[in-house]
């Protein structure tokens, strides 16, 4: 038979067990009727010569109000009959966002279907248990300034419910499991003027405390959309200027934040996408291949070019192969190219109208000379 406990006119059973139900505590004479919920239908299951009442093999279905009469119809006894399974181990996990808290959560991995106490302690190796304050709703535990300088460090946890009790314990490091949350208000910006630019700003974490302390590790990662691959920069203070974003493509940008001093600590989570164009000459151009070329804007070439400024032309061939070494490169050849061939061209074209000239001169020679001979034929002799 399946283990029983009473608590206050509340009965617990193990489900797929047998379970007994007694006709109140002292012995009662045959016959007695059971009822459950007011009803005389009742689940599969045997009285004893007692009156005692053996549920066989319970389901849920069979939780309810159990209720055993005389026969008289006198209620002699009453009991609520819950139904679920002992508590399994649990499956625990560690977070600690900081120096200073770790946040244990836990699952079940049995459902027992039953409320349940824990009790969590939790120590460092050498050292007195000291609890873990729980939190029974979010099945958590928190412990506040942990010895970090413990390079081990284990937790138990009790679970209790009305059918039985057990332990899970986990050894843990929390150099290793030390994760910082993600970087906050993380805000991507263009810089005027600079289309291939963008500025990337942000908070620690709000849950980091003493910043000099406990100095942060940033990594922010950037891509034009839908390219696959991301480029990244490594910093240690907010903000950063990306220099080669696709100039009139939109880009996505992430941040995440890790402990800069212990190698061994996790990177955070990374910071909601955030999705940026850098700037633009103009917002109505609508596809990236319709925008002019960078060296259109009189503000870029000032700064981001470090030559003196020549007049006019030259200064296009100078920044074009700056920024977009293959493209504009290419650019600038194929005006070289068109150039040169105007000048061949025009060259061809001159010379081939002096000869025409010459050509036609001497013909008009040869036209003279052929009549002047007609003429002096004709002359009569
Ligand atoms: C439950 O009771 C039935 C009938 O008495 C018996 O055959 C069965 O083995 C019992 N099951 C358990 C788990 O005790
Ligand atoms: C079962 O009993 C409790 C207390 O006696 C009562 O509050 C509850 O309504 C009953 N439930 C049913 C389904 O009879
Ligand atoms: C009896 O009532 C309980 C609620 O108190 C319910 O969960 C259970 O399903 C009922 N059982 C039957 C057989 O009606
Ligand atoms: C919880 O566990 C600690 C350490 O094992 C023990 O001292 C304490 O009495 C327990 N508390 C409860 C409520 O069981
Ligand atoms: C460490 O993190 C916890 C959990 O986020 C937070 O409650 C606590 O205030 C943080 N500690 C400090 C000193 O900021």
């Amino acid at each position: 038979l399946g283990k029983i406990f009473q608590v206050s006119g509340v009965q617990y059973g193990r489900l797929e067990s047998n379970v007994t139900l007694a006709c109140g505590k002292s012995q009662i004479r045959i016959p007695v009727a059971w009822h459950l919920n007011h009803s005389s239908v009742l689940p599969w299951h045997k009285v004893t010569s007692d009156g005692t009442l053996v549920l066989l093999h319970v389901d849920h279905s069979a939780q309810g109000n159990y209720s055993c009469y005389d026969n008289r119809g006198l209620l002699l006894h009453s009991v609520k009959l819950r139904l679920g399974h002992p508590p399994g181990l649990l499956s625990i996990s560690c977070k600690v966002p900081n120096h200073t808290h770790v946040r244990c959560s836990w699952v079940d991995s049995v459902k027992t279907f039953l409320p349940a106490k824990y009790n969590a302690s939790f120590r460092g190796t050498g050292q007195e248990w000291r609890p873990c304050v729980v939190d029974v709703a979010r099945k958590h535990c928190d412990v506040d300034h942990p010895a970090f300088w413990q390079t081990i460090h284990i937790l138990r946890i009790s679970e209790t419910n009305a059918l039985g009790s057990e332990t899970t314990s986990v050894r843990f490091r929390l150099h290793d499991l030390l994760k910082p949350d993600p970087p906050e208000s993380v805000l991507v910006n263009e810089l005027e003027g600079y289309p291939k630019r963008l500025i990337v700003s942000w908070n620690f974490p709000s849950s980091w405390p003493l910043h000099d302390a406990f100095p942060l590790m940033f990594q922010i990662r950037y891509r034009p959309q839908g390219s696959i691959y991301w480029s990244e920069v490594y910093a240690e203070e907010s903000p950063v200027m990306i220099f080669d974003a696709l100039a009139g493509y939109p880009h996505e940008v992430q941040l995440r934040a890790r402990d800069e001093v212990n190698s061994d600590s996790q990177w955070s989570e990374w910071s909601p996408l955030l999705l940026v164009r850098p700037w633009e000459v103009s917002s109505t151009s609508e596809s990236p291949e319709l925008l002019l070329p960078d060296y259109i804007f009189p503000f870029n070439t000032k700064p981001e070019t470090s030559t003196a400024k020549p007049p006019g032309g030259i200064i296009i061939t100078v920044k074009l192969i700056k920024d977009h070494p293959e493209d504009e490169g290419n650019l600038g050849l194929a005006i070289l190219l068109v150039l040169f061939s105007v000048v061949i061209l025009t060259t061809i074209l001159s010379l081939i109208f002096v000869v025409w000239m010459r050509q036609r001169r001497r013909d008009h020679v040869t036209k003279q000379e052929l009549t002047s001979m007609v003429k002096m034929k004709s002359m009569p002799i």
